[in-house]
């Protein structure tokens, strides 16, 4: 029998932006299914890419002087180094630019004009640029603003090739009746629903005002013509599978799995399945939508400076404990707010204090007791209850994994590390020692680390390399064949001698990031948020001085801090922690003046005490001290 197929997509993201913790958390959710589905023995193919066509890049593009398409592979190239760096298990990297996508959409257009989906007319309306999106009058808000993003909307008048949406209502309403899951979560299915029994228009699908585009297949004789940029997008999910060109890999369509957020869900729970009803092709199992990702409750945004970069945070903190945070943190479906708080007291709690103390525990048990080994063979006289009790627990996990609820999948699989953490405090086996019951005690011991076995191979999909190193302390493997022995049979753990590793999770004692602060001017230097607006007294309450740098030197064990003694013009000189080494050298910095907040709170970083922090700029070119421009005495004041 061949092994069951997945299919796994992220979004293709528009590059007009570099990737940011939303892209982040799409993409590693997408990961983790595919890691996932791998894990159960499944052939599975993993999409992610670029979107590099339509009005928005080619503006962006142009307000820089470049051309669309060197703008296009150079931030295209950052998406793709941020995902190789965070260990992206992506099979296919799609980019909409590549020649066989053209053809496949070119070729995809043609099968719908020729079955009579699509038609020429004229389009007259409102669109939005940054959205990619046509709207009627009554969609807009106060008669020109874009309902989805706020911005201004354009009037359009063009001829365009329109694709007969309206002839697919009913299927589509179909659909959504007959196949439960096909849209995740269930809130947001409804949502969908209640769009299309509005009716559904006919989409314009082509656009002849600008150049940065697919054109339309040759036979079509129609050159003023370019692709509506969500057509050529949402096609990517079969033109990566060679539609049109070279089909061999066809054969994982239908798609297991479109992760999508919330704001792109009307794309592709209602056009992009009917295109493919038009092309004669299989729906897609889950098109799944999850929620928005804000800071203080607020939408990230370039113009506020409020937006969340995804390595920073996995550098300071650790990739796989980020992942573990973005997974664990929000429901599906629904928006959350980053907080360093939060995420460091993810870390503390749940992986420091439970998951990772409970491995201490079995070294620690084993080394007193049975001098590192540990057999299962009395694990079941003992302890079936408990035993059964966390299965079942990892089979809910499961249930909930399938249907995408990250949160509640962790959630189980906490709950069957609670009943090991439980055990020992309840079985106590240093009691049974010292009273003679040394079976029992070891039969605690083997229990709870065959519980905690389980538990690294149902978490492996979030956090690979940690759960990797579990299981070499435990002595077994995390592959497809462990997965069905210890989660599928429900085996039990071979005797072995157990190896001693270091904690895997240090406890984080302060932020190790600088909060980026909402700024008040925007790309264009318009006022945005007056609310943030503050006074000079409030201004003043921040100490700005000017001090030389003393010494400077690289922190060890860290890629960004440098460690810096500032003479203020106080008794001493105050030791700065900075995270500037990408981009000075030590010893250049030494005898230069920096400006440095001089009243700030002292804080713990990588183990040093910092008290103060310097300024310094930074935008995508790199980053840049502030710095007197004509040296001025240690400790003048900046204002
Ligand atoms: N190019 C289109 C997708 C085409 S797919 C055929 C697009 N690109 S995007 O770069 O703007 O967004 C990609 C994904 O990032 C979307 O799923 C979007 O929801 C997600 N996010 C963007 N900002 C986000 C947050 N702040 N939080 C969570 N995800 C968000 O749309």
């Amino acid at each position: 029998m061949s092994p069951k197929k997945a299919f796994v997509t992220t979004p293709i993201y528009y590059v007009n932006d570099i990737p940011h913790i939303g892209h982040a958390y799409t993409t590693i959710i997408a990961d983790t299914m595919a890691r996932y589905y791998r894990l159960k023995g499944y052939d599975t193919f993993f999409l992610t890419g670029t979107d590099e066509h339509g009005q928005k890049i080619e503006e962006a593009a142009k307000s820089r002087n470049r051309t669309p398409s060197e703008y296009a592979d150079e931030i295209s190239g950052k998406f793709k180094s941020l995902w190789d760096e965070f260990d992206i298990s992506y099979d296919k990297f799609i980019r909409t630019t590549d020649a066989e996508h053209k053809l496949g959409v070119q070729k995809a257009f043609e099968v719908m004009f020729d079955n009579g989906d699509i038609y020429k007319g004229s389009y007259e309306g409102h669109y939005c640029v940054s959205c990619e999106t046509f709207f009627t009058d009554i969609q807009l808000i106060d008669e020109n603003l874009c309902p989805d993003c706020g911005k201004e909307t354009r009037v359009v008048k063009e001829e365009s090739y329109f694709f007969r949406l309206s002839n697919y209502q009913e299927k589509l309403l179909n659909w959504y009746n007959d196949d439960e899951k096909c849209v995740l979560p269930k809130g947001k299915k409804n949502e969908v629903i209640s769009f299309v029994k509005q009716g559904l228009r006919d989409l314009s699908i082509t656009r002849t005002s600008f150049d940065w585009g697919i054109k339309l297949p040759p036979k079509m004789n129609d050159n003023k013509h370019v692709m509506y940029v969500w057509l050529d997008a949402l096609l990517n999910y079969i033109t990566a599978l060679g539609y049109g060109t070279d089909e061999k890999n066809m054969k994982y369509w239908p798609a297991t799995v479109q992760l999508v957020g919330k704001d792109i869900l009307r794309f592709h729970a209602i056009y992009w399945p009917a295109f493919l009803m038009s092309l004669g092709l299989p729906l897609p199992k889950h098109v799944a939508a999850h929620g928005w990702w804000t800071r203080n409750g607020e939408k990230m945004s370039k113009s506020k400076g409020n937006v969340v970069d995804p390595k920073e945070v996995a550098d300071a903190y650790g990739l796989e404990n980020f992942r573990y945070f973005l997974l664990r943190e929000v429901p599906f479906g629904q928006d959350g707010d980053f907080s360093q708080k939060a995420l460091i007291d993810r870390i503390n709690s749940d992986l420091s204090n439970e998951l990772g103390n409970l491995l201490n525990r079995i070294i620690g048990m084993s080394s007193k007791y049975s001098n590192f080994s540990i057999s299962s063979k009395d694990v079941l006289s003992y302890h079936k209850k408990e035993l059964l009790t966390a299965i079942e627990h990892l089979k809910m996990a499961e249930t909930n994994l399938n249907e995408l609820q990250t949160n509640r999948f962790l959630e189980e699989l906490w709950k069957a590390l609670t009943i090991a953490n439980q055990s020992i405090t309840i079985y106590e086996p240093w009691v049974k020692i010292k009273n003679n019951e040394k079976d029992f005690a070891l039969a605690t011991v083997a229990m709870v680390a065959n519980i905690l076995a389980k538990v690294s191979i149902l978490l492996h999909p979030i956090m690979p390399k940690t759960t990797s190193k579990i299981a070499e302390t435990l002595n077994f493997d995390i592959s497809n064949n462990s997965y069905i022995r210890f989660i599928e049979d429900n085996d039990l753990l071979d005797d072995f001698i157990i190896q001693k590793v270091p904690p895997l999770f240090p406890k984080i004692e302060a932020e190790l990031l600088v909060t980026p602060e909402p700024s008040i001017k925007n790309e264009k230097n318009e006022k945005v948020e007056v609310d943030s607006l503050i006074t000079i007294d409030q201004f003043f309450q921040t100490k700005l001085r000017i001090g030389t740098i003393i010494e400077a030197e690289e922190v060890p064990k860290s890629k960004k801090l440098l460690r810096l003694q500032v003479d203020l013009g106080d008794e001493k000189p105050r030791q700065i922690v900075a995270g500037i080494k990408e981009y000075y050298n030590p010893e250049s910095l030494v005898n230069t003046q920096i400006c440095v907040v001089a009243n700030l709170k002292p804080a713990k970083i990588m183990g040093l005490v910092s008290e103060g922090m310097l300024l310094a700029a930074k935008d995508e070119n790199g980053l840049s001290l502030v710095r007197p421009e004509k040296n001025r005495q240690n400790g003048s004041s900046v204002g």
